[in-house]
């Protein structure tokens, strides 16, 4: 088969990272997808540096093995602490969502004073403040981690007082603070509409979904390989765990149904 025919692999570590594979397919339709979510062993946000590495990386190789021609770390936890990993041991390129979330909020702000938000995990490598800093060394990053919205998300309430009271509770010292606000976990689109509200209108906020879909675009585009629709194939989704809860859920992530959600045993 043709590079190009071969699907995305994308993964994280549970559902949320289907956030991305919508904004992949809204942006590039004929895409297959081949999506692998880790509900047995989430959340990765609060787990430690080493532990997460290794999950990425048992991961990335089950979908190297897939013939994937390119892997999506939708993990915001992964792609701040396992990404170089990932790039030296995978033979296909990697992408995380820290780069391009980044790109876009050096590119838009106006004070030089950049908010970013994301698990415990993610805030604590760094990763965001120092993409940040070596993109624009003069740019102030404010990090806040926000352990409590992916559990909220995950229990699918995102709407009313109490996701405003958390979000209140969370992001109260940044408001004022900064132009642009980073959503720096994969969960966070979901209630973005909150955060919005909170923050004000004046606030720019930078989805890592959306701007991980457009690299993904430009390098398919820049090897030649994006696809073309030639082949009939459908996506495929894997779970380590609760396949049906996964399908339940899947609806509030990307808006559609999913079907035929396999189960796998990773070592
Ligand atoms: N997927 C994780 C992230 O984007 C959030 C959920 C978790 O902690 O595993 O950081």
């Amino acid at each position: 088969m043709e590079v190009r025919n071969s699907p995305i692999g994308v993964f994280d570590s549970g559902l949320g990272g289907l956030t991305v594979v919508k904004q992949i397919k809204k942006l590039l339709p004929k895409e297959n997808i081949v999506y692998f979510g880790d509900t047995a062993r989430l959340p990765y946000g609060s787990k430690s540096n080493e532990t997460v590495r290794k999950y990425s990386l048992e991961i990335a190789r089950f979908l190297e093995k897939k013939g994937v021609k390119l892997i999506v770390v939708a993990c915001n936890t992964s792609s701040s602490v396992a990404l170089d990993l990932l790039s030296q041991e995978i033979s296909v390129p990697v992408i995380g969502v820290v780069k391009p979330a980044c790109k876009k909020a050096v590119s838009v702000t106006k004070s030089g004073n950049i908010g970013v938000i994301g698990t415990r995990a993610t805030m604590n490598s760094g990763a965001y403040k120092d993409t940040i800093s070596s993109m624009n060394s003069k740019i102030k990053v404010i990090q806040k981690e926000c352990p409590l919205f992916v559990p909220l998300v995950e229990e699918g309430m995102t709407d009313g007082e109490i996701v405003e009271m958390v979000v209140r509770y969370y992001l109260e010292s940044l408001r004022g603070e900064i132009d642009t606000l980073i959503l720096g976990c994969t969960h966070y689109p979901i209630i973005k509409h909150v955060i919005a509200k909170y923050v004000d209108g004046d606030v720019r906020i930078i989805d890592s979904s959306v701007e991980v879909a457009r690299e993904v675009h430009e390098l398919l585009k820049r090897e030649g390989i994006l696809s073309k629709g030639e082949t009939a194939r459908e996506d495929a989704f894997y779970v380590s765990d609760f396949p049906q809860r996964f399908e339940e859920m899947a609806k509030l992530f990307t808006g559609e149904n999913l079907k035929r959600v396999g189960k796998i045993y990773l070592e």
